[in-house]
């Protein structure tokens, strides 16, 4: 069995800065499902609908903390190029499979950033005439905001810095991280 650090190391080559520790991410979870299931009473089923890649734990986490009843759906968005160079549009790679008429739906986001993907999504969804969509994002870049966006359920604001881990990535490397952390690619 790996020691913690030694499992850190392995899995980073730029061992980031931790930002958010990962106890702090699971108190906030907890947090942030006890709320969405208080709020989702009665409304059931919940469709949560997790944005590929980059929300793949945060939806994992949050999903199996909901105390009401959810079903899970994926959507495949791409905003950016390799590396860190936003491509100005938001391309659709894959949609909801399931039918989700009249269901209230969720959009779980691991980071808003522009705003842009998440303006996006909303519209798209709700062409499928869901009863209501809303959002959930773990991450806030207030201050990188080009377009307005709601977000009804935020984890943590964080200033505009590179993040990793949880779900994140820098050109695919440190998704898998157990932590935010932060690194300074070259812009
Ligand atoms: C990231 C993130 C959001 C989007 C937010 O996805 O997961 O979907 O960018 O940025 P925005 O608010 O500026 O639109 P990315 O395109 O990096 O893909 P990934 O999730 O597959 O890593």
């Amino acid at each position: 069995m790996w020691a913690y650090s030694e499992r850190v190391a392995a899995v980073s080559m730029d061992n980031p800065k931790v930002l958010i520790s990962e106890d702090d991410i699971r108190r906030r979870v907890d947090e942030l499902a006890a709320q969405i299931s208080t709020d989702y009473g009665g409304k059931e089923p919940l469709v949560l609908v997790g944005v590929l890649k980059g929300s793949f734990i945060f939806l994992a986490d949050l999903s199996r903390r909901l105390t009401i009843p959810r079903t899970i759906e994926f959507i495949a968005v791409s905003s950016y190029e390799e590396g860190s160079v936003h491509s100005g549009a938001v391309r659709l790679l894959m949609d909801v499979r399931g039918n989700i008429e009249n269901k209230h739906v969720l959009i779980v986001e691991d980071i808003v950033d522009t705003g842009r993907t998440l303006h996006y999504l909303i519209g798209m969804l709700e062409s499928h005439r869901p009863a209501s969509v809303r959002t959930c994002a773990l991450l806030h870049k207030a201050e990188r905001a080009e377009v307005e966006v709601e977000i009804d359920y935020t984890g943590f604001s964080i200033a505009d810095e590179w993040v990793v881990g949880y779900g994140l990535d820098y050109a695919e490397q440190n998704r898998t991280l157990p932590y935010i952390g932060v690194i300074q690619p070259d812009r």
